[in-house]
């Protein structure tokens, strides 16, 4: 592992390969249950967690750490989305890979509504939802243009939990990468919510994902690249990366 030094992050690590990225950001979200039994966290979904959640699961089945008193949030959903319909739901991926593997109980689990008749009142609802349960860690990816969340480029820092337009860049990356036919539009939380966290995990791996984050480590701290955000509370951020977006990000 080799620590990337940064003027307002406070931890960078690379990793040699992804399983060992996985691991370490694992070891993020258990070591925060391990200091509270009860944290809130918030968990994001997409490729780059695959890992991670399956690293989590194999710890906590090989040693004692509960979740069952945690709660669990998460960062967006598609809408409309039915989790027991559609398979891009991102409901239904927490529900598989993070809520049963950890046996998360029902009640403590704050899903967004996508099948809401009214998705800027569910915004609302969920903003509450988080207002009433601080976050102790805020687990992110990046995506295209920066995006948190669904917080895509020009979406103000001071945003919370909304109902948006995905960017064209993240349609066409759902629609090549994802090959799913997902809706164009989502319920978010805003970048806001994220920096409330105590704590931020962010976790990259590969060459797009290195340019999307040389763009925020490097470039203008700027509602147009929404994960530049994270440098203005970068003492509570740390992100967990593989060698080769590193390696992007020092060729840079
Ligand atoms: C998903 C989310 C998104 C993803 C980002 C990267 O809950 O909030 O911001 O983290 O789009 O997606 P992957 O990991 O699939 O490349």
């Amino acid at each position: 592992m080799r620590i990337l030094t940064h003027p307002e992050i406070a931890r960078i690590e690379s990793w040699e390969s992804i399983n060992l990225m996985a691991v370490a950001a694992a070891n993020v979200i258990l070591e925060s249950v391990r200091e509270n039994p009860e944290a809130m966290i918030t968990y994001a979904t997409g490729n780059t967690m695959v890992p991670v959640y399956e690293a989590t699961e194999t710890i906590v089945n090989e040693t004692d750490i509960p979740f069952q008193r945690t709660r669990a949030a998460h960062l967006d959903e598609y809408w409309p989305a039915n989790p027991d319909l559609d398979e891009f739901s991102f409901v239904r991926y927490l529900r598989d890979r993070v809520f049963k593997p950890l046996k998360i109980p029902l009640g403590q689990r704050f899903e967004i509504d996508g099948t809401a008749a009214d998705p800027s009142e569910e915004a609302l609802r969920y903003d509450e939802v988080l207002s009433r349960n601080p976050v102790a860690l805020a687990i992110l990816g990046i995506g295209p243009g920066g995006h948190i969340g669904f917080n895509e480029r020009g979406t103000p820092f001071n945003s919370r939990t909304h109902f948006t337009r995905l960017s064209e860049e993240t349609i066409r990356r759902d629609h090549d990468e994802r090959r799913l036919s997902t809706p164009k539009t989502a319920i978010t939380q805003g970048t806001a919510n994220v920096l409330e966290a105590d704590r931020i995990l962010m976790v990259a791996f590969g060459s797009e994902k290195g340019g999307y984050l040389f763009e925020a480590l490097y470039g203008l701290i700027s509602s147009e690249c929404p994960a530049s955000a994270l440098r203005t509370a970068g003492k509570k951020v740390t992100i967990i990366i593989d060698e080769t977006a590193a390696g992007v990000l020092g060729a840079k």
